[in-house]
């Protein structure tokens, strides 16, 4: 083995790179901070804040994400913890921002998945867990507010198998009842955890007292009653629960569960130690190559972010690369795929909450920050010019929101269309022509409607120019193709004026029509019609 081979190898098995998926309020921003606080990244909690700033007015988005450091779209947070070095993707928590959070799935091994005791599984859990379960990769949950009021711990466990399909192993039990717990069972250990009372609101890092069931000063602790509903539970679950397999959690069937609450630190400790212990270490990634493996000497990463603006004091776009494979080295050339060319990593950055610091070198499993010039698009390959290849296609999202968009001063078209074609290469919108319309306007597709606001934001702030938009009553867009391949145009689709006739960027011809129900007209009137709901060389997510 080379002496990089065997660097590679070291650092790849201290690293874990995961994201936090759960419901807008479970306590994700908590339990991050939380993490850090333990982590000794941040010394007092409290310091990532301004939760109630998250369903804030969208005008001042950029401004917000600027103040918090940890943003609303996805940024990065790295710290060391026994040994080990965590990157936390940020994932936004708000339902517009779904396709971001999205993206970040695709860039990380593992997820924690938040839930709140009261609450149980809701709506966006469900749909993130999707998109994590899809991809096969190993979740771990943490159920979350065990300080106040909520479900039964078995209840949450059967809720989770019922609603998402996956089996839980609860690593640790909670101690007591409704909201009055006074520690965990760590069911590895042996152990019963427990915790002093609270005088720091959380501020603190909170170490539990640790002791051994049968010592009867436990029993004086926790009460004769509370005793013995433990020894019940943990028989019970012994018995009558689904045994612990490595292999089940790697593949995303079984979820190891944690019992806590992020506010109190109460079973924080535990769980990060714990998902530490267990949590996959960067994993190789299929290509048109292959897998490639992450101690392959030669680098390689791909961009699943790109972010502009997140200093107030530089105008700058960053490109978020999630390295693959190989060593990371500050003023490396490398070949990007898609432009064909050679470039040169001048100023990556990492994060910290709100500091970025310049890096010199990094691992798989970790994130850096790359000035992106405008070259960089969502899901660009970048690797050594030896070994080319390309990482597999992010999906792409159908787009349901529709508006016409144009620049109000005509002097301003050319800065209007690079800040539309660069908000597109970034992933934020997809862009339009209507058939026969002139070149002053552009169809612009979301996939929620606060994107359009966004638009409208970083164009004025980021390019000068004012715009003009005016939604579309349309919700559907098809791609259309001939079964026989013939072109799809106006004239030869039946029925083409029912909806809005319009080309994507590279000219394929689709269509966009109020609801699913007005496609019948369609599909009934032009017999070899094919339909997509994205292009069809694309993958939909
Ligand atoms: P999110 O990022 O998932 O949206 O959730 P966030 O951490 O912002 O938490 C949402 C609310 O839940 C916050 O209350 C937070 O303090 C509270 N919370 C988080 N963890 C716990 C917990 O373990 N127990 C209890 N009881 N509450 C918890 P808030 O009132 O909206 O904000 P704040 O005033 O506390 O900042």
């Amino acid at each position: 083995m080379s002496e990089l081979q065997e660097e590679l190898r070291r650092e790849i098995e201290k690293r874990r790179t995961f994201a936090i998926i759960s419901h807008p309020d479970a306590g994700k921003t908590t339990l991050t901070e939380k993490l850090l606080l333990y982590g000794g990244a941040i010394h007092l909690a409290g310091s990532i804040k301004s939760r109630k700033t998250q369903r804030h007015a969208v005008s001042d988005w950029m401004e917000i994400e600027k103040q918090r450091g940890i943003s609303v779209t996805s940024s990065v947070l790295q710290f060391d913890y026994d040994g080990c070095r965590i990157n936390i993707l940020d994932t936004p928590g708000h339902q517009d921002f779904s396709e971001d959070t999205y993206r970040t799935l695709m860039a990380v091994d593992s997820a924690v998945m938040v839930i709140d005791v009261a609450k149980g599984v809701e709506a966006q859990t469900k749909k993130l867990f999707k998109v994590c379960s899809e991809r096969g990769i190993p979740i771990f949950t943490f159920v979350n507010k065990l300080d106040h009021y909520g479900k039964a711990p078995i209840d949450i466990m059967d809720e989770i198998e019922n609603v998402l399909g996956i089996r839980s192993y609860p690593m640790n039990w909670p101690i007591g009842q409704d909201g009055q717990y006074l520690g965990v069972y760590d069911r590895r250990n042996k152990k019963v955890l427990l915790f002093a009372a609270d005088t720091s609101h959380g501020q603190q890092a909170r170490i539990a007292d640790v002791y051994d069931p049968e010592d009867p000063a436990v029993v004086a602790r926790i009460g004769e009653e509370n005793f013995q509903a433990l020894k019940d539970d943990i028989d019970l679950l012994d018995e009558a629960g689904e045994p612990f397999d490595m292999e089940k959690v790697n593949a995303g069937e079984l979820t190891p569960m944690f019992f806590g609450s992020a506010m109190t630190n109460f079973g924080v400790q535990d769980f990060l130690e714990g998902y530490i212990r267990m949590a996959p270490t960067p994993q190789p990634r299929p290509s048109s190559d292959g897998l490639i493996a992450p101690d392959d000497e030669k680098f390689s990463g791909f961009v699943f972010k790109i972010q502009a603006n997140m200093n107030p004091a530089h105008r700058d776009r960053l490109a978020f690369i999630r390295i693959c494979s190989g060593k990371f080295e500050r003023n490396m050339s490398v070949w990007h795929e898609r432009s064909d060319k050679l470039i040169k990593l001048a100023q990556p950055q990492q994060f910290l909450a709100q500091d970025r610091q310049i890096i010199d070198t990094a691992y798989p499993g970790d994130i850096v920050g790359l000035f992106d010039p405008g070259i960089f698009g969502i899901g660009d390959t970048i690797c050594d010019e030896h070994h080319k290849f390309k990482y597999a296609d992010f999906p792409v999202f159908p787009p349901e929101r529709f508006a016409r968009v144009q620049a109000k001063d005509t002097m301003k078209r050319k800065q209007f269309v690079k800040g539309m074609e660069q908000l597109t290469q970034e992933g934020a919108i997809q862009l339009f022509q209507q058939a026969g319309a002139g070149m002053e306007s552009y169809i612009v597709g979301t996939v929620g409607t606060l994107q359009f606001e966004v638009l409208e934001y970083r164009l004025k702030n980021e390019y000068n120019v004012d715009i003009i938009m005016q939604m579309q009553p349309y919700e559907v867009a098809r791609w259309l193709a001939f079964e026989d391949g013939r072109e799809v145009t106006p004239a030869s689709l039946k029925g083409a004026d029912r909806g809005m006739f319009v080309y994507d960027r590279h000219q394929n011809p689709v269509l966009l029509v109020n609801n699913e129900w007005a496609l019948g007209w369609i599909t009934d009137n032009n017999p070899d019609l094919l339909l997509n709901h994205v292009p069809f060389d694309k993958k939909e997510a």
